[in-house]
């Protein structure tokens, strides 16, 4: 099977990273699947963005989790990146889903739980999921284990990953054990030694992130079962002439 290429916090380098405007160009450049990160505002509704904080990728301050949906709204995720882009804004989950629902994209929802424990993200993006009937196009991963536990509680339905960016001494293994479907690896542990471990095991092996060209052509040589990039059109450009 060839290595399926997703599109990291959307086209994030091209792009501000998980906005509607990124998602959008990474369909458009062609990609299999999106990547994306969850947490929960002060009124628990899951929003799209990758840090605890909005300082970085926004004109505002504070923690997400400290902030109305009202007050996350109200904020420009875009001009950060370039001025062409003032005005987008942090999506909310289900902005997203809404948006994707059509179209024949993969999704890889990452909760962002492993600084924060946001009660019940894992059931209300799980829920969500569900009923927009995308359960078999979408994983859900975590860096946080006991939340892998808590997913694959919750049902069956919708399979789910354990990021890993520490050396376990057999990654695959670790996250078997941990009821995990997959794993999503970072780069500078992706070995031949995995691939083979989760060929063997029945777990797809996915490495983040990678765009260097001379990495993206080692995880197809190794038969990765899917890349994260920021730079989909590239890493697809590379799969064309690595298979033809
Ligand atoms: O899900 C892959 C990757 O996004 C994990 O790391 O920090 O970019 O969310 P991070
Ligand atoms: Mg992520």
């Amino acid at each position: 099977m060839k290595t399926a290429i997703f599109a990291h916090r959307g086209a994030s380098g091209y792009s501000p990273e998980n906005t509607m405007p990124a998602f959008q160009l990474a369909y458009e450049m062609g990609t299999d699947g999106i990547e994306t990160d969850v947490q929960l505002t002060k009124d628990g509704i899951p929003v799209l963005i990758h840090d605890e904080q909005v300082k970085r990728t926004t004109n505002g301050r504070g923690y997400i989790k400290d902030l109305t949906f009202e007050e996350v709204k109200r904020l420009d995720a875009g001009s950060w990146f370039s001025s062409r882009f003032t005005g987008a804004s942090i999506p909310s989950l289900e902005e997203f889903l809404e948006w994707i629902e059509d179209k024949p994209l993969y999704l890889n929802i990452e909760l962002k739980n492993n600084k924060i424990e946001y009660s019940n993200l894992e059931a209300i993006v799980y829920d969500m999921v569900l009923r927009y009937g995308l359960q078999q196009h979408c994983t859900l991963s975590t860096f946080n284990p006991e939340s892998i536990k808590k997913i694959k509680k919750i049902g069956t339905s919708i399979s789910a990953a354990l990021l890993t960016s520490k050396a376990e001494v057999n990654p695959v293994t670790f996250a078997g054990n941990l009821g995990a479907d997959a794993i999503h690896i970072k780069y500078r542990l992706f070995d031949e030694s995995v691939v083979k471990e989760g060929k063997t095991k029945g777990m797809p092996v996915r490495v983040y992130t990678v765009n260097k060209s001379a990495h993206i052509l080692r995880c197809l040589k190794l038969q990765a079962d899917g890349i994260f990039t920021d730079l989909p059109d590239k890493a697809i450009e590379q799969r064309q002439s690595f298979y033809n």
